[in-house]
């Protein structure tokens, strides 16, 4: 870890990290390797569990552990197929946070905070903050409108305001957050510190294919990043590939077609038969509010993701993405990375300190 500037937040002394950055959790990114990364450079990393198949959440710990000796998080959803394996896996030995969307029941919330597992879920908007603190939440992360993945109408600087104004516990930024001058903000703003989901994915120890990072890399309009529920029924934020406008352009019933075929490409190598992969879709859909819409086109989301990020297919699959990425040009190693976000964080405030005067 390279000396120099940190800051103590109420976020560095709950998770135990000594920067107030957190690498989020992302499907077929967030994996053993970036995770320590992120830990090891200072920062606190969340190994993304929705995407490991049934029965690989014990080596997905493990290979974290094997290669770092610091404090990390796992990110599930209930609906998750493999949502009770993870519950009991980091119950019996515990992991320092745990994040969430479609979140456990306040008795489990409960489980894990007996077990010293800090809760920290990811929301959208300020009800759901207030929902969440409710069920027993530590910490909060808000994602504003700007961000990847699956994301909510109220952009950050907003909804940052909403929610510290609304609960009483830690809250951290996310959504839209790759550098000093976000840190020195969400630190001013009053949040514990920022969470970053693609900056992240762009680093030199994220598993991405190379084909996939370069066009995250030449994408130079946040306004191309765009939202659609083509995809799986939900808001969901993607670079715009070919396959992103071939899913808009498609009728409902091309749509459904399209994803019982995803449905038994993803189910047979995730050890799922159809129907599981079905009920898992409907799981998702009922708890996220969606309707049939969502149920049925669930399927489409891992296969042309995992086609998109780990397999190169720029055209052919999807790329995930927060309005960030148009701002990215470079990949960097974590520790560079957190390091230079830190240092610049540190001079910022420094500069709007010295701003301050005294009127006569
Ligand atoms: C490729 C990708 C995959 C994601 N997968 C997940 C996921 O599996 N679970 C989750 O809670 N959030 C997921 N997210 C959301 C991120 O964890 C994070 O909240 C978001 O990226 C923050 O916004 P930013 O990209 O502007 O930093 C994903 C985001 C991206 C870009």
């Amino acid at each position: 870890m390279t000396p120099g500037p940190t800051f103590t937040t109420p976020l560095t002394e709950a998770l135990g990290c000594r920067h107030p950055v957190v690498q989020t959790a992302m499907g077929f990114v967030a994996d053993p390797r970036l995770v320590a990364a992120t830990t090891n450079a200072g920062g606190f990393g969340f190994l993304a569990l929705a995407t490991v198949p049934p029965g690989g959440v014990a080596a997905a710990l493990a290979a974290v552990r094997k290669a770092t000796d610091g404090p990390f998080g796992v990110n599930f959803h209930m609906f998750q197929p493999n949502a009770r394996e993870v519950i009991e896996t980091v119950l019996a030995r515990p992991v320092r946070a745990v994040s969430y969307g479609r979140g456990p029941d306040a008795a489990t919330i409960r489980r894990f905070k007996a077990a010293g597992i800090l809760c920290m879920p990811t929301v959208g908007a300020v009800r759901h903050a207030v929902k969440a603190v409710e069920l027993g939440a530590d910490i909060v992360t808000v994602q504003g409108a700007e961000g990847g993945g699956h994301t909510g109408a109220v952009p950050t600087t907003l909804l940052l305001s909403q929610v510290l104004d609304a609960v009483r516990v830690p809250v951290v930024a996310a959504g839209g957050f790759h550098d000093g001058r976000g840190l020195a903000a969400a630190l001013a703003w009053g949040a514990a510190g920022i969470a970053m989901g693609t900056r992240f994915l762009l680093t030199a120890e994220s598993p991405v294919h190379p084909e996939a990072l370069a066009r995250y890399l030449d994408e130079g309009d946040p306004a191309a990043i765009r939202v659609t529920t083509a995809v799986d029924g939900l808001p969901q934020r993607f670079v715009a590939t070919a396959e992103l406008g071939r899913l808009e352009g498609m009728g409902v019933a091309a749509r459904v077609v399209a994803s019982l075929r995803h449905a038994f490409a993803f189910g047979r190598r995730a050890g799922m038969s159809p129907a599981a992969m079905l009920r898992t879709a409907w799981a998702s859909a009922v708890t996220g509010g969606a309707g049939f819409s969502a149920t049925v086109m669930a399927p489409n989301l891992p296969v042309l993701v995992e086609r998109g990020l780990r397999g190169g297919d720029v055209a052919g699959g999807l790329l995930p993405s927060g309005q960030v990425a148009a701002l990215i040009g470079t990949v960097e190693r974590c520790e560079t990375l957190i390091g230079r976000i830190v240092a610049e964080a540190a001079a910022r405030l420094d500069a709007a300190a010295a701003l301050k005067g005294e009127a006569a």
